[in-house]
């Protein structure tokens, strides 16, 4: 029985998205309009923060976060190396120096120790990810004494405590890429914040630098979300709770069905609950397992097998940092599988049978 890397279908939805999308034609506004303000109005009360800010992407979303929280060109901004690039490509954009961090390969997440060690007097913000739906400890973070921004393009809608991700740094990032947790049908993105003065200047750099589109007060980005993606996530994001919910299943499945056997399961942080955007194990022959569960039709994928801090356009940064077992050790050992909002028991045990096999 095959079993695909991504379990999840929007096929339940597709006569509403065509309808909602036939009605944005009719309406004729296609930037920001009133499809975008109701979905910042309506993501940023389902998060808890007070400002939403709709981009065009997760990337520019870091690009665009990091300057309105002040970083300047130079300023050193510390981030994992264990992430997907664009974490710091984002922060390379904006004219940033990027200083590497470990991780804590349990959570594939940053930690207090980690940050702290890559810090110095030029420290001018923390990237945290919240990496493949786990979230990093931000609140432990902020103690540090520079801004955090939460790259959460990977976690809608996990949780710290009774908070949301997105809603504990300083500022954060999503992701509205087709794969993620709350998708749209293309690229999109958004800025979140408490903080007034870091959603009007998003804002502004949302729009060329302009806060009336006359008068050009910054080199600013083109960059907004727009009116069809905003129509099709007001529709998806009353499921983003259950779909969490259902990826939350097919993780205690997994458990149940003793896969801890056979690789070394995700652990959610301290706190967390996890939302497995993807569901990342551990295991010393991470790619023979991936070959041995492919030739059963199973997908299993490495995602950062060469982590940033090796990846040609961004290993220069590489030396100021400190060294980064932790990202070794992940970069090594981790292998993705299926995970998905329709994962069925059958298509676990499948998985769980396959890592068995490929495990002796
Ligand atoms: C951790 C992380 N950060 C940033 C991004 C960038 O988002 P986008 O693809 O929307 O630019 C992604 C998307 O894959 C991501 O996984």
């Amino acid at each position: 029985m095959a079993v695909s890397l991504f379990a999840s279908s929007l096929d339940a939805y597709k006569p509403r998205l065509t309808e909602v999308l036939a009605e944005v034609v009719d309406g004729g506004r296609y930037i920001l309009g009133p499809e975008v303000e109701a979905f910042e109005e309506e993501f940023a009360r389902y998060l808890g923060a007070r400002h939403c800010v709709g981009v065009g992407n997760g990337t520019d979303a870091i690009t665009i976060a990091l300057r309105a929280l002040g970083v300047k060109p130079g300023d050193e901004v510390v981030c994992p190396s264990f992430t997907f690039y664009a974490t710091v490509e984002g922060a390379v954009n904006a004219g940033a120096t990027p200083v590497y961090c470990d991780i804590d390969p349990h959570t594939f997440c940053v930690t207090p120790e980690t940050v702290r060690a890559a810090m110095t007097p030029r420290t001018k913000a923390i990237v945290a990810v919240n990496l493949f739906g786990n979230v990093a400890p931000i609140p432990d973070l902020r103690e540090l004494g520079v801004p955090v921004l939460e790259d959460s393009a990977q976690a809608a809608g996990a949780r710290l405590g009774d908070r949301r991700a997105g809603a504990l740094g300083d500022a954060a990032t999503f992701s509205f890429f087709p794969s993620k947790n709350l998708p749209c049908l293309g690229d999109g993105g958004a800025v979140v914040t408490d903080d007034d003065e870091v959603a009007r200047l998003a804002r502004r750099l949302r729009f060329h630098g302009s806060d009336d589109k006359k008068t050009f007060l910054e080199v600013g980005y083109n960059s907004r979300l727009d009116e069809m993606q905003a129509a099709v996530l007001r529709i998806l994001l009353p499921e983003l709770d259950g779909w969490n919910a259902a990826r939350r299943g097919a993780a205690e499945a997994y458990e149940r069905q003793g896969l801890g056997r056979y690789a070394a399961l995700p652990e959610a942080a301290p706190g967390a609950e996890h939302v497995y955007h993807l569901y990342v194990v551990r295991h010393e022959h991470a790619d023979d397992l991936r070959d041995a569960l492919s030739a059963r039709d199973i997908g299993a994928r490495a995602y950062y097998r060469v982590p940033t801090h090796l990846q040609p356009a961004t290993a220069g940064y590489a030396p100021a940092g400190p060294e980064l077992p932790g990202t070794d050790e992940a970069a090594r050992t981790h292998l993705a599988l299926p995970m998905g909002t329709q994962l069925s028991e059958d298509s676990v045990r499948e998985v769980v049978d396959g890592c068995a096999s490929g495990s002796t």
